[in-house]
C-alpha cells in the first residue's frame, strides 16, 4: 500500500483528479469506478474543468445508491453524479452506471456484478472512507468475499450523511452497495481521506491489522491500493514515519 501524504483537502483532490485523466490517458475504453459523498466534490471539480471528450469511451460503475430513491431524487448519487460530473463531460449515458434504488435488490445487485464483470473488470476504483472505517457502504463486520447487496446503513453512517437531506428521517436506511469483493476486484484502487473525523479509521487500516470490524483493512491484501491523505486525516505518528510525500510542484508537472 502506497500513502501519499498532502497538506490539505484541495492537493488530495488534484492527486485524484490526476490518477483518474492519467488512466483515461493510458487507456481511452477505460472502467472507471467512481464514488460519491463529500471527499470526491474536489476532484470532481477539477475534472470538470478538463477535456471532456476524455470519456467519450469509458464506462462508469459507481459504488452505490440509496435504496428507495428514484435516480430523479435530488439526493440520489444518481443525481450526485450528474451534477458533479456527468452533465460536464461526453460520457454517453449508456455507459455509466449506478444500482437503481428502486429495482428488485435481488436482481438488481446481480445484474449490477454481471455487468461489472462483463465489462471486463474495474481498471480504476477511487473511493471515500467512513469514519467507521466502511468502504462503499460496507458497513463494519461485511465479509470481505462479500458483492454487490443491499445494506442497512448504520446509525453513525445516516448521521454523517444527514448534512445532505433536511433531516436525519429523510436519510434512507438500506442501500444497494458493490461488496468488499466487489472493490478488491479492481485492478487499482486510490483511497482518499480528508479531515479530522477519517484520522482514527486511517489509524486502523494503516495499523496493518486485518479486521472485518474495519471494513477498509480488506484492501491491506490487494496488490495495488494508494491512499491519498490529507495531514489533518493522520495520526501523528503516521505523518512522523511517512514514507512518501510529494512536493506539489511535482504533482503541477504531471497534471499538465
Ligand atoms: C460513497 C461511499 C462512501 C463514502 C464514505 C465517506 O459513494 O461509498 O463509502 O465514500 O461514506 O463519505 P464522505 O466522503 O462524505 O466523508
Amino acid at each position: 500500500m502506497e500513502l501519499i501524504v498532502v497538506n490539505h483537502e484541495e492537493e488530495m483532490s488534484k492527486w485524484a483528479a490526476y490518477y483518474i485523466l492519467r488512466q483515461l490517458k493510458q487507456k481511452p475504453d477505460s472502467i472507471l469506478g467512481l464514488a460519491t459523498g463529500g471527499t470526491p466534490l474536489g476532484m470532481y471539480r477539477l475534472l470538470r474543468q478538463q477535456d471532456k471528450q476524455l470519456y467519450a469511451k469509458a464506462t462508469t460503475f459507481n459504488l452505490d445508491e440509496y435504496a428507495g430513491l428514484p435516480a430523479g431524487h435530488p439526493q440520489s448519487y444518481r443525481a450526485y453524479m450528474k451534477d458533479e460530473l456527468f452533465s460536464a463531460i461526453e460520457l454517453p449515458e449508456a455507459q455509466s452506471h449506478l444500482p437503481d434504488g428502486m429495482a428488485d435488490p435481488e436482481i438488481e445487485c446481480a445484474a449490477y456484478e454481471e455487468q461489472i464483470e462483463a465489462s471486463g473488470g474495474i481498471d480504476l476504483q477511487i473511493l471515500g472512507i467512513g469514519s467507521n472505517g466502511h468502504i462503499g457502504f460496507n458497513e463494519p463486520g461485511t465479509p470481505f468475499d462479500s458483492r454487490t447487496h443491499k445494506v442497512e446503513l448504520k446509525e453513525e453512517t445516516r448521521k454523517a450523511n444527514q448534512r445532505f437531506f433536511d433531516k436525519l428521517d429523510d436519510v434512507p436506511t438500506h442501500a444497494l452497495t458493490m461488496g468488499i469483493g466487489t472493490i478488491l476486484k479492481s485492478r487499482k484502487i486510490v483511497l482518499l481521506a480528508s479531515g479530522q473525523e477519517k484520522q482514527e479509521a486511517l489509524r486502523l487500516l494503516l495499523s496493518g491489522i486485518q479486521t472485518v470490524d474495519v471494513p477498509a483493512t480488506s484492501l491491506l491484501d490487494h496488490p495495488d491500493v494508494t491512499v491519498i491523505a490529507d495531514c489533518a486525516a493522520l495520526p501523528e505518528t503516521v505523518l512522523e514515519q511517512a514514507a512518501i510525500s510529494f512536493s506539489m510542484e511535482h504533482l503541477n508537472l504531471m497534471m499538465t
